[in-house]
């Protein structure tokens, strides 16, 4: 079942009946993104190659009589608006972004009355929802007068500051880069050692990019998370090397003593996914997408023997997909345990795809979750200039 991406229409229709007659102060957009390569290299100062989307976090804010700020998260189960009061108090929740946001930055003011509703299309895991999130309120909170204005690299700093400072999860920086500086063309090649950014059109004639769910939801904050990039430390101290960057060797003279140990593993991972990341740019810079599925594919098996960050039905989506003529590669996408996966594949043999994925997953066509993949720019205003100052 394809899943429509409706988040600016949730946030417009849920202002209209419940906050009627409050002046709109912008409607503001944040895409989600799929990692195509190069995953778990970033907290390294490796090199990855995400792609935003076309769905991701819209959020509307309004003008309110009342002074102080109180969000609306119509994702949320628990549907009571959030009244922002006391920024220090933790959450344990999506609450703890939004009182990040206001507490790590030393010029924040308690802006004008503001109602703020939020919705978005990146559910299930893997799709960087949470930096989606940040970034789109960011630019409501900046917009409103409650946060001092920053842009770019900085701003994507910021957030990724909340997520580490507030939410607990020692995240890199990929995320954030991505959904500020990404592009409508194709991907873009982050160096996270210095946030040089590069475009990576990806002009896929007759082929498409296919994300699909695998059934099982992941958390980030879970702790696995924070666990590897420990057993990546350890790892890298064995060796020897500085825990900033990944080591300048391949991945097989690594010495087998460190190949039969988990950390161990977990640096040849990242070694091997690095070349892997440069193996599918050259790929794509020659329109090889053979090469750059078999890339992808590649990939996933590292994320599943050596980081071991993959989880049965992950697998058996990339192994149905691949095993599927027309069908270039697969992986899972993000952090893993759970969520997305992306598969290259010719746009000819989508149903075929659907339907072996289906059938490994045990589901049908109808019930199993995905969407085509279409870079979806960066974070914005929507409505520029519409209803600025009144
Ligand atoms: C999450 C983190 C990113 C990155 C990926 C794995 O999305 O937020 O910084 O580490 O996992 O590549």
């Amino acid at each position: 079942m394809t899943e429509p991406a409706d988040a600016r229409a949730r946030v417009a229709a849920f202002a209209e009946r419940h906050l009627t007659g409050q002046r709109s102060r912008g409607l503001y957009w944040a895409p989600g993104r799929v990692n195509l390569i190069g995953d778990h290299i970033d907290y390294l100062g490796g090199t990855v190659l995400p792609m935003t989307l076309d769905r991701g976090t819209a959020v509307l804010a309004l003008e309110r009589d009342a002074p102080g700020l109180r969000i609306h998260a119509l994702d949320e189960v628990d549907a009571a608006p959030f009244e922002v009061a006391d920024t220090a108090l933790a959450h344990g929740d999506w609450r703890d972004f939004v009182s990040g946001l206001l507490a790590l930055n030393h010029e924040t003011t308690w802006g004008p009355g503001l109602d703020l509703v939020v919705s978005g299309d990146l559910s299930g895991g893997g799709l960087s929802s949470s930096a989606s999130f940040t970034l789109a309120l960011a630019l409501a909170l900046m917009d409103a007068d409650w946060l001092p204005r920053i842009e770019g690299t900085a701003l994507a700093r910021y957030a990724q500051r909340v997520e580490v400072e507030r939410v607990g999860t020692a995240c890199g920086l990929m995320d954030q880069l991505a959904i500020v500086h990404g592009n409508s063309e194709g991907a873009v090649a982050i160096n996270c050692a210095t946030a040089a950014i590069e475009a990576v059109p990806l002009p896929l004639g007759d082929r498409e990019l296919l994300l699909i769910h695998c059934g099982q939801e992941r958390r980030l904050a879970d702790g696995i998370y924070n666990r590897r990039r420990e057993e990546l430390a350890a790892g890298l101290a064995g060796l020897g090397h500085p825990l900033d960057a990944i080591p300048d060797i391949f991945a097989e003279a690594l010495p087998s003593v460190f190949t039969t140990t988990s950390e161990g593993r977990r640096v040849r991972h990242v070694v091997r996914e690095q070349g892997l990341v440069h193996d599918a740019r050259a790929a794509a810079a020659a329109r090889d997408w053979g090469r750059f599925g078999a890339a992808m594919t590649a990939s996933h098996a590292s994320l599943r023997d050596d980081f071991e960050v993959s989880v049965p039905a992950l697998d058996a989506l990339v192994g149905a997909a691949v095993a599927t003529s027309g069908c270039d590669g697969a992986r899972l996408t993000g952090a893993g345990l759970g969520g997305w996966a992306v598969a290259l594949l010719a746009a000819t043999a989508r149903e075929e795809v659907i339907a072996a994925v289906a059938r490994a997953l045990g589901e049908t066509p109808d019930t199993l979750r995905w969407f085509i993949a279409r870079p979806g720019g960066r974070v914005r205003r929507l409505d520029e200039g519409a209803h600025r100052d009144g």
